[in-house]
């Protein structure tokens, strides 16, 4: 899509696709102030083309597809169960899922990034953090993945990313046994509801929130974790040096999260008219934020083609931005961060099998299916 996207970015900064109807801004200058203006590019909709076009009602709590005051309320219930300090703390559980699937392999020169790592390690932090057996993660992540990967609008609800039935069971178990997870944190909590009552979350309210984490948090840093392995394939030369000195990895991390976006487009419902390049854009259509190409801008960032580890970022755009920035960032850095460190403790050299690689683009990430490599010292 890169070439695609600077033309856009030069030619028309403004888009509009008459044939499935939306507009497009890809300039970091126009998509950054727009996912932070809330009031007129509204999520309350959904945030996913398909989803807006096809208005489908989707439960309260669902604080990607909410506006104020309904998503600050139930973002703020979120956050105060789900905090950076508690996922920081997760750093050595991370680090033991990583290792579990990376140690196995050492000696036979092969790993797929994405099969044997990236879509292991984050499924079983997600399930750490909520207090689900791990005996029964697997299944609950080809569920989430076919949500992730449908044909038509309507499977996302029925099979996939928020249909809640396969946690049903943990949810009623856990309300009879409480443990130190997430999960019963939810179970237990009280808050403020719209009405201003106190209490604690409905059985289906638990549900939602538990679907909601599951579901954005598994799929895009599988993304990520392919994204670093072929990244770092093809500069060979920043490989080396971050397998010298790992202190490098996080900034790497960050411009590989710039360089290629896991979630690349947010879309957004126009709640009002808006002058943008002489144009309107009229209320009650829709917008969307290709925060991927912003950044690949060159009038944000210098040579912004280029990969770079050393870059100093100026904010990119991958986690979203304003009141609907990422909720699990400080997770999904920290999975990237110990995967890439894992990675290169074990080894500095690997080459892609591009014959058994496979892309797949889906309508809300972008990433590798399967990327097998040869692995060495
Ligand atoms: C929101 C990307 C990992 C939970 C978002 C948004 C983006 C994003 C772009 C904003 C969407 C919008 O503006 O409409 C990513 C990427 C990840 C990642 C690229 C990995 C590399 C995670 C993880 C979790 C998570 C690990 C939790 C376990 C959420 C939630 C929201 C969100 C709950 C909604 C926040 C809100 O609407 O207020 N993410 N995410 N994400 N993310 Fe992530």
């Amino acid at each position: 899509p890169y070439p695609v996207w600077r033309r856009l970015r030069d030619e028309r900064p403004l888009y509009y696709n008459e044939r499935h109807e939306f507009f497009a801004l890809s300039r970091y200058e126009d998509v950054s102030p727009a996912l932070t203006d809330w009031e007129t590019y509204q999520s309350g909709r959904g945030s996913v083309l398909e989803i807006i076009k096809a208005n489908i009602e989707v439960p309260p709590g669902v604080i990607l597809f909410e506006d104020p005051p309904r998503h600050d309320l139930h973002r703020a219930l979120l956050a105060r169960v789900f905090t950076p300090k508690k996922m920081l703390a997760l750093e050595s559980k991370v680090r033991e899922f990583t290792a579990r699937c990376l140690d196995p392999l050492v000696g036979s020169g092969e790993l797929d990034f994405v099969r044997q790592l990236g879509a292991e390690m984050p499924m079983r932090t997600i399930g750490f953090l909520l207090g689900i057996p791990e005996s029964d993660q697997e299944a609950i992540r080809d569920q989430l993945d076919k949500g992730l990967s449908l044909e038509s609008s309507e499977d996302f609800y029925q099979d996939g990313f928020m249909d809640g039935s396969m946690f049903v069971d943990y949810v009623d178990w856990r309300a009879n046994n409480p443990s130190d997870d997430l999960m019963t944190e939810l179970l237990t909590a009280e808050f403020t509801d719209e009405t201003g009552t106190l209490r604690k979350l409905t059985r289906e309210e638990v549900l939602t929130y538990v679907t909601l984490l599951s579901g954005a948090g598994n799929e895009t840093t599988t993304r990520l974790i392919g994204w670093t392995g072929k990244l770092l394939a093809e500069h060979p030369d920043q490989r080396r040096e971050l397998a010298a000195d790992r202190s490098l990895v996080p900034n790497a991390i960050e411009e590989i999260l710039r360089y290629e976006a896991p979630s690349p487009i947010q879309a957004r419902y126009v709640a009002r008219d808006v002058e943008l390049y002489g144009q309107t854009v009229p209320a009650g259509s829709i917008m969307t934020l290709l925060n991927a190409s912003a950044n690949r801008d060159d009038r944000h960032f210098p040579d912004a083609d280029r990969f770079d580890i050393h870059r100093r970022i100026d904010r990119h755009l991958s986690f979203g931005y304003g009141i609907h920035f990422c909720l699990g960032a400080a997770l999904a850095r920290l999975e990237g961060r110990v995967a890439l460190d894992e990675i290169l403790r074990r080894w500095s050299e690997w080459e892609i099998d591009w014959t058994n690689a496979k892309l797949a683009h889906t309508s809300t990430t972008r990433g590798w299916d399967r990327l097998p490599a040869t692995v060495g010292r």
